[in-house]
Formats: structure tokens, C-alpha cells, sequence
């Protein structure tokens, strides 16, 4: 199919949601030999959600994906679509997307899961609007969720430090009259890094077993600095090659929306691709990395307290295990 056929798709609207329950540097504190100093200067997290017991990756998922429908005044009867980007999902299978159909009442959606860490929402994104400005659907939500608190070992002070909760989303439609647009993606991925962070155990690999609980191996593992490295790396590039897809260059955007893993790693970006701070949306000190969540939350966040405004050009860039990255 041509260029010319295809329609300009726009975000109609954005949600999310967040567990009640906060853990504090403090709390880690008494859980793990760590500290509030460390766990600030090395990352900028203070602190996160972990979502309740009776709440799974789903939960999170309706209610960011609710919230997103009524912002954009999209009915879920009206659906056509529905990509939930997660790994934690409920289940193996049916997808999580499936859950999140039948608690929002969607019949007509086709719903299933995407697989690509923190950079799972924009992959999702990506998806969307290929459905959507093919002609294939009209309307979409795509949502980022990850109950990671479930995958964690809480006695690796490496992990558990870093990570938290919550859920974000968008519906995504054809762009219409004076309504935003998305003007360009990009991604990539490099699986010859897979054993830098992953979670070994608990798939078909390494079924879950006695001893694969008991060696912890269905917890993340992650080679801190190598993933730091490769997150700077691929996120800066990442970034220019979106802005320049768009014919755009880095002073024309108003805001810039990264995955939310550590300050650090935004202020290197920052100052690497010479863009002050203050056009960076970081919001990691309350949430702490929440995956494929993580950039869905920052940009609903933005939206409702008119960090960004209509008119202005917005960059999300994310990264994760995979290794994958997405702008
Ligand atoms: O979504 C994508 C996934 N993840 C990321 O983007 C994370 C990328 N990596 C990072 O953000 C950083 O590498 C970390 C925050 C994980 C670690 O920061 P770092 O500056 O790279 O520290 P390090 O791993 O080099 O560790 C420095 C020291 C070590 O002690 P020694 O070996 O120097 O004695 C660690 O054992 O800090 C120690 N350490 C801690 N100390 C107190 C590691 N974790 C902790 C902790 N509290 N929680």
C-alpha cells in the first residue's frame, strides 16, 4: 500500500492508574541492606507502588485503559482494538488484553498482548496506528502494564530498589480536524543481549518447578551497568532518529517523555543531545520504573496537569529487556 493511503492517526485520549500501596527508600531500608542516599543519588527514585494481593496486571489495565476511554470520550462498544503490553501477564494465556475486553465490555475488539519489556507501550502504539491508518480499525486502546512487584526478588538489592507498579494507556484513532497527529516511530531490538536482563525461569525453558522457585530463577536478573550503557546508547539514538523521521529537529520539541528507569540515564541523554532538563517529563521519584507502564503514565501525567499543550511536539523514547527500544 502506498504512503498516500495511509491516514494520519492521533491520540484521542490517555489514562492511568496507579496502586495505593506506596514502599518508600525507608521501607527497603529495613528490607535489604540499602539505603535512601544510594538508592537517590543512583537512581532518583524515593519511591513506588506495589499493588495490592488481589491485584493483577489486569486490574491495573482497566482502570488506566477506563480512564483513557472516558478522557477521550470513546464508548469500549466502539473498540476495534485492544494491545495490552505487559510481562507480567494474569496468565500465560488467554492475554491479558482478553480480561481487560470483557471487564470493559469491547465484543467488537481483537485483543492480545505485546511482549517487549519497557518498551512494550510504544511497540503497542506502533501496532495501533498501523491497524488504524491501513484502514483495519478506527479505534484502539493500547495499554502499558506491569505488576513487576510479582516477578521481583525482594531480597536482591540490585532489582528491588528500582521497580514498581501501575498501568497507562491510550486510545488511539484516525486524526481528524485540529487534533494531533503521530508524525513518525522508530524500533529496535537486539536479542544476542537477552541474558542481561531477563527472568529466566518460569516459561518453557525453565518450567516452573520446585527448584526453579527455590533458585529464584522466575525473579529479574539484570547486569545493571551493562543495561545503563545500552539504555543511554540506544535511547539517544533513538530520540534523533524519531525527531528526524518527523523532519523535525531536537529544538522543536516542547517536551520530551523517556522511559522512566533513572535520573541519571535522562540527564546523561539530556546533556549528551544538548537539551535542557526542564523539557525532560520525569516523574520516576514517585513511581519508581514501572516497565511497559512507565511511559504511558508519564505522558497521561503530562496531559493532565498541561505540562504539554495542543500545538506542542511531544517525544516518547523507552528502552528494555530484549534488548528492545522504541521512540
Ligand atoms: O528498564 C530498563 C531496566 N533497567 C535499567 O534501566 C537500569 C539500568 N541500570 C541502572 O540504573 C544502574 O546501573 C543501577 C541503578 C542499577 C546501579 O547503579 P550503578 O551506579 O551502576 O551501581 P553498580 O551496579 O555499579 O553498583 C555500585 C555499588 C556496588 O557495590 P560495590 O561492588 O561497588 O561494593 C553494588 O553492590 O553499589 C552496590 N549496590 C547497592 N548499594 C546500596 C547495588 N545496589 C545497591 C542498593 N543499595 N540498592
Amino acid at each position: 500500500m502506498s504512503n498516500q493511503t495511509l491516514r494520519p492517526v492521533a491520540i484521542a485520549g490517555t489514562g492511568s492508574y496507579l496502586p495505593e500501596k506506596v514502599l518508600t527508600n525507608a521501607d527497603l531500608q529495613r528490607m535489604v541492606e540499602t539505603s535512601d542516599e544510594w538508592i537517590t543519588e543512583r537512581t532518583g527514585i524515593k519511591e513506588r507502588r506495589i499493588a495490592a494481593k488481589h491485584e493483577a496486571t489486569s486490574d491495573l489495565a482497566i482502570a488506566a485503559g477506563r480512564e483513557a476511554l472516558a478522557n477521550a470520550g470513546v464508548e469500549a462498544a466502539d473498540l476495534d482494538l485492544i494491545i495490552v503490553a505487559t510481562v507480567t501477564p494474569d496468565m500465560a494465556f488467554p492475554a491479558t488484553a482478553c480480561f481487560v475486553q470483557k471487564a470493559l465490555g469491547a465484543p467488537k475488539a481483537t485483543c492480545f498482548d505485546v511482549s517487549a519489556a519497557c518498551s512494550g507501550f510504544l511497540y503497542g502504539m506502533e501496532l495501533a496506528r498501523q491497524f488504524i491508518a491501513t484502514g483495519s480499525a478506527e479505534r484502539a486502546l493500547v495499554i502499558g502494564a506491569d505488576k513487576l512487584s510479582a516477578i521481583i526478588d525482594w531480597t536482591d538489592r540490585n532489582t528491588c530498589v528500582l521497580f514498581g507498579d501501575g498501568a497507562g494507556a491510550a486510545v488511539l484513532q484516525p486524526a481528524g480536524e485540529g487534533s494531533g497527529e503521530i508524525l513518525s516511530a522508530y524500533s529496535g531490538s537486539n536479542g544476542n543481549l537477552d541474558e542481561i536482563l531477563n527472568v529466566p525461569g518460569g516459561g518453557s525453558r525453565n518450567p516452573l518447578t520446585p527448584e526453579t522457585i527455590g533458585g529464584k530463577s522466575n525473579t529479574m536478573k539484570m547486569a545493571g551497568r551493562e543495561v545503563y550503557r545500552h539504555a543511554v546508547q540506544t535511547m539517544m539514538s533513538a530520540t534523533k532518529e524519531a525527531i528526524a523521521r518527523a523532519g523535525l529537529t531536537p529544538d522543536d520539541i516542547e517536551c520530551f517523555i523517556p522511559h522512566q528507569a533513572n535520573l541519571r540515564i535522562i540527564e546523561t541523554i539530556a546533556d549528551k543531545l544538548h537539551i535542557p532538563m526542564e523539557r525532560f517529563f520525569v516523574n520516576l521519584q514517585a513511581y519508581g520504573n514501572t516497565s511497559a507502564a512507565a511511559v504511558a503514565i508519564a505522558l497521561d501525567e503530562a496531559q493532565r496537569s498541561g505540562r504539554i499543550k495542543r500545538g506542542d511536539h511531544i517525544l516518547m523514547v523507552v528502552f528494555g529487556g530484549g534488548l528492545t527500544w522504541a521512540s
